[in-house]
């Protein structure tokens, strides 16, 4: 009998002998970057440098350690002439799809290098910028996506660091002029239709100067000597120990796992949920919660004090492990909470106190819309598993979401309301208030019947833990999802 599905695998395999010399010659990375291809393109190393660090005299992106979809999605854009830069448009209509995809993955495993390690420290519009954003302009912290010194998140997100000012500027201008297309999540062309030419000057010139080639630099104001660049603080800004204190609570607040080490080891700071240093509204704001304490909750059947509300984020949220009272984390930790509450009325509640209140959906909650919403509009920046994402340094950029390093099933968020209060409120980063409050139901339900560490208070088995403590309709704890029961799991390993 005659089968002409025998006959493909043959004949693939023929094709691919008689093709590959062929095709390893055009899509040879080293070799394009070194002498270009046989179709027209020419090297890479003549305008970019011979190690790919670009050429800052002549306004050249360093392209070595960029990532790798970023990179794909640039060279696709040159080709098809949706970005404009003749140059570029012209070597990339020489590459095929095959020599793009060679190209973005050798590129993008190269090591950077040839920075400066640490942040321009003179003051500048562009330094506030790019390290606490403008809140009353809608401009989120540059550094808030580009990773702590603007290296870059892998696999979307490019280093800006140490390019060319008048590069980035150009970039920056293109997209505030809608001539540079959208990029991922449009995240960008939002940001820069929000920049002043002020900004944009500024803010080019703070990520040029990471690079240590003085080239970068050209054409921005030379850097002033600062007083604490001279190891002094000036007469008026010496602190008082109460300033230090409050400074230190506010750094513990930001990134925990770095300021108070030995209770909190997991992937997640307070700000990841108290967005915006505690400060905005939508999040839980610290400033009105600290004048409604003592006040009694549920969850603990008594009254308890602002200290103790916070020793149970340690405990839940972050999954680590409460500062005893008056431990100096704790103080540190207050005084910052006082200091932003400073003027508001004691005991009496504000309507910006916890997360917003989200009215119910039409449609009970489903795991499979919820994962389309977290597809489209959540795994770019929490990555595909949830996990979150790291930047180029290791450093983490996107918290998780489930998983052992994510909150615990004790936690406020493990209630699939509660977060989806939150990310109505909140998500996506810089684009709030886009999703519905269907597709906000939908993602927070998928998003919480995934596992994550134990409730603290487990006793005996999931049942009797479900039982005491998971009697509420939205908790999925001890609830089975194709056919695994959440939290029955040992830790290390997801279904
Ligand atoms: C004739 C000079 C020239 C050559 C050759 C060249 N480039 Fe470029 N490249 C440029 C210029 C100029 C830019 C900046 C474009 C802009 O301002 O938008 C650029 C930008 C890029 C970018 C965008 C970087 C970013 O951060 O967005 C990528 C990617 C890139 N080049 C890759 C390559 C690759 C791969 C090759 C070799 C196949 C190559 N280039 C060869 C001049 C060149
Ligand atoms: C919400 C996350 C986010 C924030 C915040 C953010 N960026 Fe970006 N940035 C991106 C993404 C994603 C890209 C890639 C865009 C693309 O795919 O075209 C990008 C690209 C860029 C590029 C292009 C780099 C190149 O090599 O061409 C520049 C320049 C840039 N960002 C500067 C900034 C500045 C300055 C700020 C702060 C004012 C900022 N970004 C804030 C996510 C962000
Ligand atoms: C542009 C990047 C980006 C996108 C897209 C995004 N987030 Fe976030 N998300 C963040 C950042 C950054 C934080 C931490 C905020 C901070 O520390 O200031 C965060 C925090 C969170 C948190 C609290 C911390 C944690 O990890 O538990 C949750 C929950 C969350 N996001 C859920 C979502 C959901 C659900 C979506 C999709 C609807 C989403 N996010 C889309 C960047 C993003
Ligand atoms: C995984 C997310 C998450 C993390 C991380 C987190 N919290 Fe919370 N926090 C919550 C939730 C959820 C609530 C309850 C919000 C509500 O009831 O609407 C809350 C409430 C609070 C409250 C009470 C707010 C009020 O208005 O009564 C304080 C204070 C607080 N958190 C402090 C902290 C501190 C300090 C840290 C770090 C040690 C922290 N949180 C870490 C999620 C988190």
């Amino acid at each position: 009998m005659f089968e002409p599905y025998r006959l493909v695998l043959p004949i693939v395999w023929l094709m691919s002998i008689l093709m590959s010399p062929l095709a390893r010659s055009q899509s040879d990375p080293a070799t394009i970057i070194a002498t270009g291809n046989n179709r027209g393109a020419p090297a890479c190393s003549q305008c970019h440098g011979a190690d790919l660090n670009g050429s800052p005299a002549a306004q050249i992106p360093g392209l070595r350690g960029q990532s790798q979809a970023y990179l794909v999605e640039q060279l696709q854009n040159f080709a098809d002439g949706k970005r404009h830069n003749p140059l570029m448009q012209m070597v990339a209509s020489h590459l095929d799809e095959a020599d793009i995809h060679a190209l973005a993955q050798y590129i993008s495993s190269m090591p950077i290098h040839n920075l400066v390690s640490h942040r321009p420290k003179v003051p500048s519009l562009g330094k506030m910028l790019a390290e606490e954003g403008d809140p009353v302009a809608h401009i989120p912290a540059c550094l808030s996506c580009h990773g702590p010194y603007g290296e870059g998140v892998a696999p979307y997100i490019p280093f800006v660091y140490g390019q060319p000012a008048p590069y980035l500027r150009t970039q920056l201008n293109a997209w505030h002029g809608g001539q540079r297309p959208d990029g991922f999540g449009r995240l960008m062309n939002n940001i820069a239709l929000r920049l002043s030419p002020e900004m944009i000057e500024s803010v080019s010139c703070y990520f040029a100067a990471f690079s240590a080639d003085q080239k970068a630099t050209s054409g921005c104001p030379i850097p002033v000597a600062s007083h604490t660049d001279l190891g002094q603080e000036p007469e008026n800004q010496v602190k008082s120990m109460q300033q230090k204190i409050i400074d230190q609570g506010q750094r513990i607040f930001d990134d925990t796992p770095a300021n108070a080490s030995a209770y909190a080891w997991g992937g997640l700071s307070c700000q990841n949920c108290h967005l915006d240093h505690g400060l905005r509204a939508e999040s839980a704001p610290l400033w009105a919660a600290y004048p409604i304490y003592p006040l009694y909750r549920k969850k603990n059947s008594r009254v308890i004090t602002f200290a103790q509300r916070m020793q149970n984020c340690f405990v839940y949220s972050l999954n680590g492990k409460a500062p005893v009272l008056g431990d100096p984390i704790m103080v540190a930790l207050e005084a910052y909470a006082q200091h932003v509450a400073h003027g508001q009325k004691i005991g009496v509640f504000l309507p910006q106190h916890g997360y917003p209140p989200l009215s119910k959906p039409a449609l009970v909650p489903d795991m499979q819309r919820g994962q389309q919403v977290f597809v489209q509009h959540c795994a770019l920046c929490h990555g595909n598993n949830g996990e979150g994402r790291r930047s180029h340094l290791n450093f983490r950029v996107f918290p998780p979401l489930w998983g052992d390093d994510s909150y615990n099933w004790g936690a406020g968020m493990s209630r699939y309301g509660t977060l989806a209060r939150f990310v109505f409120a909140n998500m996506p980063y810089t684009a709030a208030g886009t999703l519905s409050n269907q597709q906000a139901w939908d993602v927070a339900y998928f998003v919480d019947a995934h596992e994550r560490p134990q409730d603290p208070r487990y006793t005996e088995s999931v049942m009797q833990t479900q039982k005491l403590y998971h009697q509420q309709t939205d908790s999925l704890y001890g609830q089975f999802i194709s056919e695994h029961q959440l939290g029955s799991m040992p830790l290390d390993i997801h279904p």
